[in-house]
């Protein structure tokens, strides 16, 4: 392939960061830049990783037990990976995807109940351990993100939206390990500030890629 590879850039954090807002901006940021990229979210992404996003993300907090919730994210990305991620870098188009595999890391690695290497192994076996070029960790106050949240939803939130402030403190811990350990791979992003100074920071952190 020439030297016009596509890239693969994640955005991760916890709900109400700004991930799909960020997502868009870098899309369109990207095509005044001449680059056409691909963007697509998790779970999902994909006709079979759709159908599993709804088992996920619908139902009872008892649905599943964090094991089958990380295996059944794992079968989506599969699929996603597959069908949707692989055929547009194959062409060197970028892909853009808003949550991946550090989200499964720190939604069920952050109970403490799913091992980080365990986790890792299913992506090893699902997806061939496919990771990111460049992944962008969105941080920003629990509370502010909860306000984010309320402002745009109201009091409705999804099965795993809706659990304690202890767990998503947890999952933002997870998230911040991950970044520190890998450094090259991640970067810390302050989500604080107006949409477009998020979206200047987010471009810098992918400017060495361009
Ligand atoms: N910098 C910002 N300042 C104020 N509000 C923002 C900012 N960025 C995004 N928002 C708003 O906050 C809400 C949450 O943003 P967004 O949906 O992009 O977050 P998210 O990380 O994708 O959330 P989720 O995890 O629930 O998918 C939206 O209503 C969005 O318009
Ligand atoms: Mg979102």
């Amino acid at each position: 392939m020439s030297g016009s590879a596509g890239r693969f850039i994640t955005l991760e954090g916890g709900e109400g960061v700004g991930k799909s807002t960020q997502a868009r901006l870098l899309q369109e940021a990207l095509k005044t830049r001449g680059i056409n990229a691909l963007l697509t979210r998790e779970p999902g992404g994909s006709g079979g990783a759709e159908m599993i996003r709804e088992l996920l993300l619908g139902g009872d907090e008892e649905r599943w037990s964090v094991r089958s919730e990380a295996l059944l994210f794992a079968a989506a990305r599969a699929d996603h990976i597959r069908r949707t991620i692989k055929p547009a870098l194959a062409v060197g188009r970028w892909v853009i995807c808003d949550r991946f595999i550090d989200s499964s890391r720190a939604y069920q690695g952050g109970a403490g109940l799913v091992a980080d290497d365990d986790i890792m192994a299913l992506h090893q076996f699902g997806s061939r351990g496919l990771m990111p070029d460049r992944t962008i960790l969105l941080t920003l106050p629990i509370d502010e993100a909860a306000e984010r949240i309320r402002k745009r939803d109201g009091d409705s939130s999804d099965r795993i939206g809706s659990r304690s402030d202890d767990y998503h403190l947890e999952v933002a811990s997870v998230f911040l390990t991950i970044a520190q350990a890998e450094q090259k791979r991640v970067r810390m992003v302050d989500a604080l500030g107006t949409v477009d100074q998020v979206s200047g920071r987010v471009l810098s952190a992918i400017a060495d890629l361009l």
